[in-house]
């Protein structure tokens, strides 16, 4: 019986590893949409905060707003990884000189999360002029990056 139980935790643990290395070497069309989708749910974030900037100010809507830019860009450095741009058979705006300028391409990226984490830190605060400065500081790195790397910008 044991034994028994022990062969079946061990086939058990193979195939979450096997399923774990799997969902670890994602398609090209899965890495790109979900860099996508995070990208819109930063452009979602940010139009919270302009938004509660120009009336409400919402302290607490726009820690949440600043804190998902903050774990959101965290993500973003890799997800291009080789093979993802604009040949990869699917639609991206991503430009070829992401891969070829990359430690550009990743100061970048690193600048946002530096950014929107000064901006967690000032989005409660109800310092308003403060909230403004750090918010047009994310924008910056946004726009900034996107000039360099993205199509149509
Ligand atoms: C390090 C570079 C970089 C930074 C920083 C960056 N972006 Fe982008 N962004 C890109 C690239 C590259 C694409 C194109 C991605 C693709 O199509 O595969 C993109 C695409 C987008 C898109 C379109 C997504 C779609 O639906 O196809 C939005 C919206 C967007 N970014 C918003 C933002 C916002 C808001 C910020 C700042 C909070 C930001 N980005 C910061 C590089 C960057």
């Amino acid at each position: 019986m044991v034994i028994r139980k022990l062969l079946f935790l061990t086939a058990a643990l193979a195939a979450l590893l096997a399923g774990g290395i799997s969902a670890g070497a994602a398609s090209p069309a899965d890495t790109i949409s979900t860099r996508q989708a995070n990208f819109k749910k930063m452009g979602g974030a940010m139009k919270v905060l302009k938004e509660e900037l120009a009336g409400g100010a919402d302290k607490a809507k726009m820690l949440t707003a600043a804190r998902t830019i903050a774990a959101t860009s965290r993500l973003q450095k890799g997800l291009f990884p080789a093979g993802t741009g604009p040949g990869a058979g699917v639609k991206t705006d991503a430009l070829p000189a992401i891969w070829a300028q990359r430690p550009a391409f990743d100061a970048a990226a690193g600048k946002l999360v530096a950014e929107a984490d000064k901006l967690v830190g000032v989005a409660g605060s109800g310092n308003s002029a403060a909230v403004l400065a750090q918010f047009k500081a994310v924008g910056g790195s946004c726009a900034a990056c996107h000039r360099q790397f993205r199509a149509d910008e």
